[in-house]
Protein backbone atom coordinates (compact mmCIF):
# COMPACT_ATOMS: atom_id res chain seq x y z
CA UNK A 1 0.00 0.00 0.00
CA UNK A 2 1.25 3.57 -0.75
CA UNK A 3 0.65 6.68 0.79
CA UNK A 4 0.83 10.48 -0.99
CA UNK A 5 2.37 12.63 1.24
CA UNK A 6 1.63 16.61 0.89
CA UNK A 7 3.77 19.45 1.62
CA UNK A 8 2.85 23.08 2.06
CA UNK A 9 5.92 25.03 1.60
CA UNK A 10 6.61 28.48 1.50
CA UNK A 11 6.07 29.48 -2.15
CA UNK A 12 5.15 26.16 -3.22
CA UNK A 13 3.80 22.39 -2.40
CA UNK A 14 5.25 19.35 -2.66
CA UNK A 15 4.00 15.40 -2.85
CA UNK A 16 5.80 12.20 -2.79
CA UNK A 17 4.71 9.16 -2.20
CA UNK A 18 5.88 6.47 0.25
CA UNK A 19 7.35 3.76 0.15
CA UNK A 20 7.86 3.71 -3.95
CA UNK A 21 9.35 7.21 -3.99
CA UNK A 22 11.86 6.62 -2.03
CA UNK A 23 15.64 6.85 -3.45
CA UNK A 24 17.39 6.19 -0.31
CA UNK A 25 18.74 6.77 2.77
CA UNK A 26 21.80 7.94 5.16
CA UNK A 27 22.20 7.64 8.82
CA UNK A 28 19.85 10.82 9.82
CA UNK A 29 17.23 10.69 6.91
CA UNK A 30 15.75 8.95 4.27
CA UNK A 31 15.30 10.67 0.47
CA UNK A 32 12.35 10.28 -1.78
CA UNK A 33 11.76 11.77 -5.50
CA UNK A 34 9.18 14.30 -5.26
CA UNK A 35 7.61 16.72 -7.05
CA UNK A 36 6.92 20.49 -6.90
CA UNK A 37 3.27 21.88 -8.13
CA UNK A 38 5.43 23.30 -10.91
CA UNK A 39 6.38 19.84 -11.66
CA UNK A 40 9.49 20.73 -11.13
CA UNK A 41 11.56 16.99 -9.80
CA UNK A 42 13.00 17.59 -6.47
CA UNK A 43 14.47 15.47 -3.63
CA UNK A 44 12.33 15.59 -0.28
CA UNK A 45 14.88 14.45 2.84
CA UNK A 46 12.50 13.25 5.33
CA UNK A 47 14.53 13.58 8.95
CA UNK A 48 14.16 10.12 10.61
CA UNK A 49 11.96 9.71 13.62
CA UNK A 50 14.82 9.45 16.39
CA UNK A 51 16.62 12.45 15.63
CA UNK A 52 13.47 14.47 14.80
CA UNK A 53 13.54 15.90 18.59
CA UNK A 54 17.17 16.38 18.63
CA UNK A 55 17.31 20.25 18.55
CA UNK A 56 21.07 19.95 17.31
CA UNK A 57 20.15 18.32 13.90
CA UNK A 58 16.60 20.25 13.66
CA UNK A 59 18.06 23.39 14.15
CA UNK A 60 20.86 22.54 10.90
CA UNK A 61 17.42 21.79 8.86
CA UNK A 62 15.54 24.77 9.58
CA UNK A 63 18.54 27.23 8.88
CA UNK A 64 20.14 25.09 5.55
CA UNK A 65 17.37 26.52 3.72
CA UNK A 66 18.37 30.53 4.66
CA UNK A 67 22.03 29.66 3.01
CA UNK A 68 22.65 30.87 -0.31
CA UNK A 69 24.24 28.07 -1.94
CA UNK A 70 24.82 28.87 -5.45
CA UNK A 71 27.06 26.37 -7.31
CA UNK A 72 27.58 23.83 -9.62
CA UNK A 73 29.15 21.53 -6.79
CA UNK A 74 26.22 22.47 -3.95
CA UNK A 75 22.97 21.44 -4.58
CA UNK A 76 20.58 24.10 -3.62
CA UNK A 77 18.16 23.70 -0.77
CA UNK A 78 14.61 25.30 -2.09
CA UNK A 79 12.18 24.77 0.90
CA UNK A 80 12.01 23.11 4.99
CA UNK A 81 8.79 22.05 6.04
CA UNK A 82 7.35 20.71 9.12
CA UNK A 83 4.50 18.70 9.50
CA UNK A 84 3.05 16.34 12.48
CA UNK A 85 2.81 18.01 16.20
CA UNK A 86 4.93 19.34 18.49
CA UNK A 87 5.77 15.95 20.36
CA UNK A 88 5.76 13.75 17.04
CA UNK A 89 7.18 16.78 14.53
CA UNK A 90 8.62 15.65 11.03
CA UNK A 91 10.79 17.52 9.11
CA UNK A 92 11.27 17.86 5.68
CA UNK A 93 14.10 19.37 3.46
CA UNK A 94 13.39 20.04 -0.26
CA UNK A 95 16.31 20.12 -2.24
CA UNK A 96 17.55 20.21 -5.94
CA UNK A 97 17.10 16.55 -6.98
CA UNK A 98 20.69 15.06 -8.51
CA UNK A 99 20.07 12.48 -11.69
CA UNK A 100 23.14 10.14 -11.14
CA UNK A 101 24.89 8.34 -8.73
CA UNK A 102 26.08 8.40 -5.46
CA UNK A 103 30.22 9.06 -5.21
CA UNK A 104 30.16 5.20 -3.31
CA UNK A 105 29.41 3.86 -6.51
CA UNK A 106 31.47 6.14 -8.86
CA UNK A 107 34.59 5.12 -6.39
CA UNK A 108 33.74 1.49 -6.54
CA UNK A 109 34.49 1.79 -10.75
CA UNK A 110 37.51 2.13 -10.77
CA UNK A 111 38.27 5.89 -12.00
CA UNK A 112 41.15 6.70 -14.19
CA UNK A 113 43.71 8.99 -12.47
CA UNK A 114 42.65 11.81 -14.48
CA UNK A 115 38.88 11.56 -13.23
CA UNK A 116 40.17 11.09 -9.63
CA UNK A 117 41.86 14.43 -9.97
CA UNK A 118 38.71 16.25 -11.93
CA UNK A 119 36.84 15.33 -9.40
CA UNK A 120 38.81 16.20 -6.09
CA UNK A 121 39.24 19.39 -7.50
CA UNK A 122 35.08 19.66 -8.05
CA UNK A 123 34.40 18.96 -4.49
CA UNK A 124 37.43 21.83 -3.72
CA UNK A 125 35.49 24.08 -5.28
CA UNK A 126 32.57 23.16 -4.17
CA UNK A 127 34.11 23.07 -0.62
CA UNK A 128 35.70 26.49 -1.13
CA UNK A 129 32.04 28.04 -1.62
CA UNK A 130 30.59 26.39 1.54
CA UNK A 131 33.51 27.99 3.31
CA UNK A 132 33.46 31.14 2.14
CA UNK A 133 29.50 31.32 3.25
CA UNK A 134 31.07 30.84 6.69
CA UNK A 135 29.97 27.55 6.70
CA UNK A 136 31.88 23.92 7.58
CA UNK A 137 31.07 20.64 6.32
CA UNK A 138 32.09 18.25 8.88
CA UNK A 139 31.12 15.44 7.25
CA UNK A 140 32.73 14.91 3.42
CA UNK A 141 32.65 11.33 2.24
CA UNK A 142 31.70 9.88 -1.16
CA UNK A 143 28.20 8.94 0.13
CA UNK A 144 27.20 12.39 1.20
CA UNK A 145 27.92 13.40 -2.86
CA UNK A 146 26.86 12.45 -6.24
CA UNK A 147 27.50 12.62 -9.83
CA UNK A 148 25.57 14.81 -11.50
CA UNK A 149 24.37 15.81 -15.23
CA UNK A 150 27.42 16.94 -17.09
CA UNK A 151 29.75 15.35 -15.21
CA UNK A 152 29.60 17.19 -12.17
CA UNK A 153 30.31 16.13 -8.06
CA UNK A 154 27.90 17.45 -6.34
CA UNK A 155 27.94 17.71 -2.01
CA UNK A 156 24.30 16.89 -1.39
CA UNK A 157 24.08 16.13 2.22
CA UNK A 158 24.36 18.96 4.21
CA UNK A 159 23.01 17.56 7.62
CA UNK A 160 26.61 18.29 9.42
CA UNK A 161 27.09 21.47 8.55
CA UNK A 162 27.48 24.02 10.96
CA UNK A 163 28.62 27.93 11.06
CA UNK A 164 31.75 28.44 11.55
CA UNK A 165 31.50 30.88 14.46
CA UNK A 166 29.44 28.12 16.06
CA UNK A 167 32.11 25.53 15.64
CA UNK A 168 33.25 25.75 19.02
CA UNK A 169 35.59 23.15 21.29
CA UNK A 170 34.07 20.71 23.17
CA UNK A 171 30.55 20.74 20.65
CA UNK A 172 29.35 17.19 20.64
CA UNK A 173 31.24 15.11 17.56
CA UNK A 174 29.47 14.39 14.02
CA UNK A 175 31.23 13.02 11.24
CA UNK A 176 32.23 9.77 9.99
CA UNK A 177 35.72 8.33 12.27
CA UNK A 178 36.99 7.27 8.77
CA UNK A 179 37.42 10.54 7.40
CA UNK A 180 37.57 13.15 9.94
CA UNK A 181 40.16 14.91 10.89
CA UNK A 182 42.32 14.35 14.43
CA UNK A 183 40.66 18.08 15.46
CA UNK A 184 37.33 17.12 14.61
CA UNK A 185 37.72 13.30 16.98
CA UNK A 186 39.35 15.48 19.65
CA UNK A 187 36.21 17.55 19.79
CA UNK A 188 38.55 20.64 19.20
CA UNK A 189 37.67 24.17 17.83
CA UNK A 190 37.22 23.76 13.87
CA UNK A 191 38.14 25.72 10.96
CA UNK A 192 37.72 25.02 7.33
CA UNK A 193 40.87 22.90 7.40
CA UNK A 194 39.18 19.62 8.97
CA UNK A 195 37.16 19.72 5.34
CA UNK A 196 40.69 19.70 3.95
CA UNK A 197 41.80 16.78 5.78
CA UNK A 198 38.80 14.82 4.92
CA UNK A 199 39.10 15.59 1.02
CA UNK A 200 42.45 14.84 1.61
CA UNK A 201 41.04 11.37 2.58
CA UNK A 202 38.69 11.14 -0.42
CA UNK A 203 41.71 11.64 -2.58
CA UNK A 204 43.17 8.79 -0.86
CA UNK A 205 40.45 6.24 -1.14
CA UNK A 206 39.25 7.41 -4.65
CA UNK A 207 43.12 6.60 -5.71
CA UNK A 208 44.67 3.89 -3.33
CA UNK A 209 40.76 2.17 -3.18
CA UNK A 210 40.55 2.37 0.96
CA UNK A 211 40.46 4.88 3.56
CA UNK A 212 44.03 5.29 5.16
CA UNK A 213 42.72 3.68 8.71
CA UNK A 214 39.44 1.09 7.57
CA UNK A 215 41.73 -1.70 8.21
CA UNK A 216 42.40 -1.07 12.30
CA UNK A 217 39.62 -2.49 14.02
CA UNK A 218 40.37 -1.62 17.70
CA UNK A 219 38.93 2.20 18.13
CA UNK A 220 41.73 3.19 20.62
CA UNK A 221 44.16 2.23 18.04
CA UNK A 222 42.29 3.82 14.94
CA UNK A 223 42.35 7.18 16.80
CA UNK A 224 45.78 7.20 18.04
CA UNK A 225 46.86 6.77 14.36
CA UNK A 226 44.49 9.24 12.94
CA UNK A 227 45.86 12.00 15.80
CA UNK A 228 49.51 11.07 14.69
CA UNK A 229 48.74 11.31 10.94
CA UNK A 230 49.86 7.93 10.54
CA UNK A 231 49.50 6.67 7.29
CA UNK A 232 51.06 4.46 5.14
CA UNK A 233 50.93 5.72 1.05
CA UNK A 234 51.52 3.01 -1.56
CA UNK A 235 54.80 3.05 -3.31
CA UNK A 236 52.91 3.06 -6.59
CA UNK A 237 51.56 7.04 -5.91
CA UNK A 238 54.36 9.13 -7.18
CA UNK A 239 56.59 11.88 -4.97
CA UNK A 240 54.51 14.60 -6.24
CA UNK A 241 50.82 13.24 -5.75
CA UNK A 242 52.14 11.75 -2.30
CA UNK A 243 53.48 15.15 -1.10
CA UNK A 244 49.68 16.75 -2.24
CA UNK A 245 48.35 13.84 0.08
CA UNK A 246 50.71 14.38 3.02
CA UNK A 247 50.01 18.18 2.83
CA UNK A 248 46.16 17.52 3.41
CA UNK A 249 46.26 14.34 5.89
CA UNK A 250 48.45 15.80 8.19
CA UNK A 251 47.48 16.51 12.22
CA UNK A 252 49.48 19.44 12.46
CA UNK A 253 46.96 22.15 10.65
CA UNK A 254 49.78 24.83 10.38
CA UNK A 255 51.72 22.37 7.74
CA UNK A 256 47.93 21.43 6.22
CA UNK A 257 46.52 23.29 3.05
CA UNK A 258 44.97 26.34 4.43
CA UNK A 259 41.85 26.32 2.24
CA UNK A 260 40.30 24.34 -0.26
CA UNK A 261 41.21 26.64 -3.27
CA UNK A 262 45.27 25.91 -2.15
CA UNK A 263 44.71 22.39 -2.68
CA UNK A 264 42.75 22.77 -5.69
CA UNK A 265 45.59 24.99 -7.21
CA UNK A 266 48.27 22.03 -5.88
CA UNK A 267 46.40 19.53 -7.88
CA UNK A 268 46.18 21.70 -11.15
CA UNK A 269 49.81 22.18 -11.15
CA UNK A 270 50.34 18.50 -10.81
CA UNK A 271 48.05 17.72 -13.69
CA UNK A 272 50.11 20.34 -15.53
CA UNK A 273 53.58 17.81 -14.30
CA UNK A 274 51.81 14.71 -14.67
CA UNK A 275 51.12 15.88 -18.91
CA UNK A 276 54.98 16.25 -19.50
CA UNK A 277 56.92 13.28 -21.53
CA UNK A 278 59.79 13.55 -18.62
CA UNK A 279 57.48 12.98 -15.45
CA UNK A 280 55.59 10.57 -17.70
CA UNK A 281 58.94 8.80 -18.46
CA UNK A 282 59.93 8.56 -14.63
CA UNK A 283 56.42 7.50 -13.47
CA UNK A 284 56.34 4.58 -16.12
CA UNK A 285 60.31 3.13 -15.78
CA UNK A 286 61.56 4.90 -12.84
CA UNK A 287 58.88 4.75 -10.04
CA UNK A 288 59.20 1.93 -7.43
CA UNK A 289 56.51 -1.17 -8.41
CA UNK A 290 56.37 0.29 -12.13
CA UNK A 291 58.85 -2.62 -13.62
CA UNK A 292 59.88 -5.52 -12.18
CA UNK A 293 63.77 -5.38 -10.94
CA UNK A 294 65.32 -7.47 -13.76
CA UNK A 295 64.22 -4.61 -16.50
CA UNK A 296 65.51 -1.64 -13.81
CA UNK A 297 68.79 -2.64 -13.88
CA UNK A 298 68.98 -3.30 -18.08
CA UNK A 299 67.28 0.21 -17.93
CA UNK A 300 69.79 1.69 -15.80
CA UNK A 301 73.03 -0.10 -17.05
CA UNK A 302 72.21 1.07 -20.71
CA UNK A 303 71.35 4.76 -19.18
CA UNK A 304 74.63 4.49 -17.60
CA UNK A 305 76.47 3.36 -21.15
CA UNK A 306 74.98 5.76 -22.88
CA UNK A 307 76.26 8.76 -20.51
CA UNK A 308 79.79 7.32 -20.17
CA UNK A 309 79.54 7.06 -24.67
CA UNK A 310 78.39 10.14 -24.35
CA UNK A 311 81.32 11.63 -22.05
CA UNK A 312 83.87 9.63 -24.41
CA UNK A 313 82.57 11.77 -27.10
CA UNK A 314 82.72 14.92 -25.21
CA UNK A 315 86.51 14.03 -23.93
CA UNK A 316 87.64 13.11 -27.48
CA UNK A 317 86.04 16.34 -28.94
N1 LIG B 1 19.57 15.72 -3.94
C1 LIG B 1 19.48 14.42 -4.18
N2 LIG B 1 19.07 13.95 -5.40
C2 LIG B 1 18.99 12.64 -5.64
N3 LIG B 1 19.29 11.67 -4.74
C3 LIG B 1 19.71 12.04 -3.52
C4 LIG B 1 19.82 13.43 -3.17
N4 LIG B 1 20.27 13.52 -1.90
C5 LIG B 1 20.42 12.25 -1.47
N5 LIG B 1 20.09 11.35 -2.43
C6 LIG B 1 20.17 9.87 -2.31
O1 LIG B 1 19.91 9.50 -0.96
C7 LIG B 1 21.07 8.88 -0.37
C8 LIG B 1 21.19 9.30 1.10
O2 LIG B 1 21.28 10.69 1.16
P1 LIG B 1 22.03 11.51 2.30
O3 LIG B 1 21.71 12.94 2.09
O4 LIG B 1 23.49 11.19 2.33
O5 LIG B 1 21.35 10.97 3.61
P2 LIG B 1 21.88 11.07 5.11
O6 LIG B 1 21.83 12.49 5.46
O7 LIG B 1 20.89 10.33 5.94
O8 LIG B 1 23.27 10.54 5.14
C9 LIG B 1 22.21 9.33 -1.25
O9 LIG B 1 23.27 8.40 -1.24
C10 LIG B 1 21.57 9.42 -2.62
O10 LIG B 1 21.48 8.14 -3.23
MG1 LIG C 1 24.76 11.12 4.18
Amino acid sequence: MSTTIHLQGKNHTYKFSHPQDRIGEGNLAFVYRGTRDDQKVVAVKVLKKAYSLNPMITKIYEKAVDINLDSDHLTKVYDYVVTGSSTSPKHHLIIEFVQGMSFDQVLDKNLSIKDVLKYTRQLLQGLSELHSLGYLHRDIKPSNFMLGQGDFLKITDYDTIIRQDDAVAKAPYMGTYNYSSPEQIQQEKLDPRTDIWSAGIFLYRALIGKTPFEDIENKKERKEKIVNGDILIPTEIDLILEGILRKAITPDKSMRYSSAMEMRMALENYEGIKSKWWFKFYNRYFLPGSLNAYAKVILITITILLFLTFLILLHNG
